[in-house]
């Protein structure tokens, strides 16, 4: 679970959410008029140093309930989105996912070159841009 909301964390599949103005409005000192298309990044939001620390360290226990890093905000963590359009699937999705894992990581060992960094591309939605190279090692049954 914490592995999953960490791979969330700093991979989001949606990187931003579009939404557009209802009402003229004032953000960190810009004037916003109504109607205006706007993204809210959950990318951004998962990576500011004020709320997660060292966030570009994968680190799935910063979800543990002794740490809980995620709960200092209410829109801190949200790969999900949030409010009345949050993501009607999610629970759906952590099922499927780890179903997946279980079965993969049952009949294989799967290993990334040491040093491996992902490249990726967070438009339109997350992919790594190298086909993900692993090699996957048939464990004996
Ligand atoms: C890891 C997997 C998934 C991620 C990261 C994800 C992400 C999101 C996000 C960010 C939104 C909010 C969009 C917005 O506010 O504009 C959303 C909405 C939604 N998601 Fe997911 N989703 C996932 C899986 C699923 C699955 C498996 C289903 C269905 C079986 C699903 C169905 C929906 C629906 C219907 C909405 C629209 C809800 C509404 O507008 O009221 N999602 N999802």
């Amino acid at each position: 679970g914490f592995v999953m909301q960490e791979t969330l964390r700093m991979y989001p599949p949606v990187a931003v959410v579009p939404r557009r103005t209802v009402r003229e409005t004032e953000i960190f000192g810009y004037r916003i008029p109504a109607n205006t298309s706007i993204g809210i990044s959950p990318l951004m939001t998962h990576y500011l140093e004020e709320w997660w620390s060292e966030p570009t360290r994968f680190d799935p226990m910063r979800f543990s309930p002794e740490r809980a890093e995620h709960k200092k905000h209410f829109y801190q963590w949200l790969p999900f989105g949030g409010g009345s359009h949050k993501c009607i699937g999610l629970n759906f999705a952590e099922i499927q996912v780890k179903i997946v894992l279980f079965h993969l990581l049952k009949r294989y060992r799967i290993e990334a070159q040491p040093g491996y960094e992902m490249p990726y591309n967070p438009v339109p939605i997350s992919f790594p841009t190298d086909g993900l190279p692993l090699r996957f090692i048939p464990l004996a049954e």
